[in-house]
């Protein structure tokens, strides 16, 4: 088996350089900040946890409030992040936090952030011609973070008219600049708080957002206006952001809604005048009824959605049912992430799910299918997995080097999950159609279990980098 996976990652890569060279414009949107990293270090969260109310922080591990008013409130995130390994995002409610993680922990590293800025980034790297990204701010540092710049167009207004520039170029000084710090931990770091140790079982990161932007879901006019000149060449359109809205007494319920109401008008806008495919990466979210309603309002407009199994999870929770979102955060079962990926599909009637996890993913299609979705699932694993090892977005060149690496193998995870899907699937009568794709009656199941690296540089991101080469064959 192991051989002949390894023959469809090298058809894989040749079926991505045509892809590449067939695709003409992608649309990146909505959310782009810049991370500020931290690579935690041992001990230093202890010196931490000292200057704080310990008994409250072990309160609000316990039941966490997913937002970050106080300084309590962020560590708790981080350490629970950090029991579980389970990458999430909290948004900071309050400035002096923000303030005070700054004072507390190094800038270790300053990168692109943000879905939008991520994925442009990697497909400028992947060899698409042009792609709009879109840029809520866009103060110099964050300029700067774009690479292959010659690639990535911007809308510019001045003087009644409107171009599309260079980031360099569209630059706004005054402009804010977002900011989200990224902690990065790894397997095996050890927390001491009381008398209680915390072992990480997984490298992962914990995110606390400071951005009063796309916290909002802020979409800017000028890339409104500038998308409809150019959507006719449009190919596809990637598209997060939904997750950091929280509601609270200042952005309550019906601005949310105001913000994925208003983003819903415009991607159907865009599907009316273009052969547009949509793809939604989900993302942690903060707040269940902001990705509820997310989910209802965007169903019938997107084309695609992707999602790891937390996010899994906090969908068929906030869709109602909590056994069987339980059941997959516990995370042994094949069959807890197959019955919630069905779940999700029917309840939404969506047409594609891929799920992404760091040992396999599983994509679910409705017939009839256009797309063999291994070969996509493969270029993801390909993108995200080249950005693990080198830290770095890398072309096809760089990735098909970057295989023959021996610190990159397929998961033994992946693999054992595999032999119990393929079981679950022959006790429901599904009828293999291939070596990993099944028939479902009116959907077609694949599954791929990963390549990965045992020490990866970041773990952020991936994901995005993942739903980025992905869609290029999903479509
Ligand atoms: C979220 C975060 C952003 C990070 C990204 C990585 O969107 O807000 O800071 O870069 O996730 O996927």
């Amino acid at each position: 088996m192991e051989k002949g996976i390894e023959e469809l990652y090298n058809c894989s890569l040749r079926k991505l350089s045509h892809a590449l060279r067939k695709i003409k414009c992608v649309i990146t949107a909505f959310n782009t900040n810049i991370d500020i990293v931290h690579f935690l270090r041992s001990g230093e969260l202890e010196r931490v946890i000292s200057q704080c109310d310990r008994r409250e922080l072990v309160k609000k591990i316990q039941k966490p409030k997913n937002k970050i008013f106080r300084n309590e409130d962020f560590l708790a995130g981080l350490l629970l992040s950090m029991k579980t390994g389970e990458g999430m995002e909290w948004i900071i409610k309050k400035k002096r936090v923000a303030d005070w993680i700054r004072e507390n922990f190094s800038a270790d590293d300053y990168r692109m952030g943000g879905f939008a800025g991520i994925t442009a980034n990697a497909l400028a790297r992947l060899g698409v011609k042009t792609i709009y990204p879109h840029v809520p701010s866009l103060s110099e540092l964050q300029v700067r973070l774009f690479i292959e710049s010659d690639k990535i167009r911007i809308p510019v207004e001045a003087e009644g008219n409107l171009w599309f520039k260079k980031p360099s170029e569209a630059v706004r000084y005054d402009d804010e600049p977002l900011i989200h710090w990224i902690f990065e931990y790894r397997a095996g770091m050890e927390v001491g708080i009381n008398e209680k140790r915390i072992v990480v079982p997984q490298p992962n990161r914990f995110i606390a957002t400071w951005d009063e932007k796309n916290t909002r879901l802020y979409v800017d006019e000028t890339f409104v206006k500038g998308v409809k000149k150019i959507i006719d060449e449009v190919d596809l359109a990637l598209i997060s952001g939904y997750h950091m809205m929280v509601e609270s007494e200042c952005f309550p319920k019906e601005d949310y809604l105001k913000r994925i109401r208003f983003t819903k008008r415009l991607l159907n806008e865009w599907k009316k005048t273009s052969d547009v495919k949509i793809h939604l990466e989900l993302a942690f979210f903060a707040d269940l009824n902001v990705l509820r309603a997310t989910l209802i309002h965007l169903s019938e407009t997107i084309d695609g959605i992707s999602l790891n199994e937390g996010e899994l999870a906090q969908c068929i929770n906030c869709l109602g049912n909590r056994e069987l979102s339980r059941a997959i955060i516990e995370g042994s079962k094949i069959e807890a992430f197959l019955e919630g990926l069905i779940f999700l599909i029917r309840k939404l009637s969506l047409e594609k799910v891929i799920l992404h996890t760091k040992d396999f993913c599983i994509a679910i299609s409705r017939k009839p299918v256009e797309r063999d979705l291994l070969y996509a699932m493969i270029a993801g694993n390909c993108v995200a997995m080249a950005k693990a090892v080198t830290g770095k977005f890398c072309n096809i060149d760089e990735i098909r080097e970057i295989l023959k690496n021996k610190k990159v193998s397929l998961s033994v995870k992946g693999l054992k999950s595999f032999r119990s899907l393929r079981e679950e699937l022959n006790k429901r009568g599904c009828q293999p159609l291939g070596n990993l794709s099944f028939d479902m009656d009116k959907y077609i199941l694949w599954f791929m279990p990963m390549k990965i690296v045992k020490n990866p540089l970041s773990t952020v991101g991936l994901g995005d980098c993942f739903a980025a080469g992905f869609s290029l064959l999903a479509y």
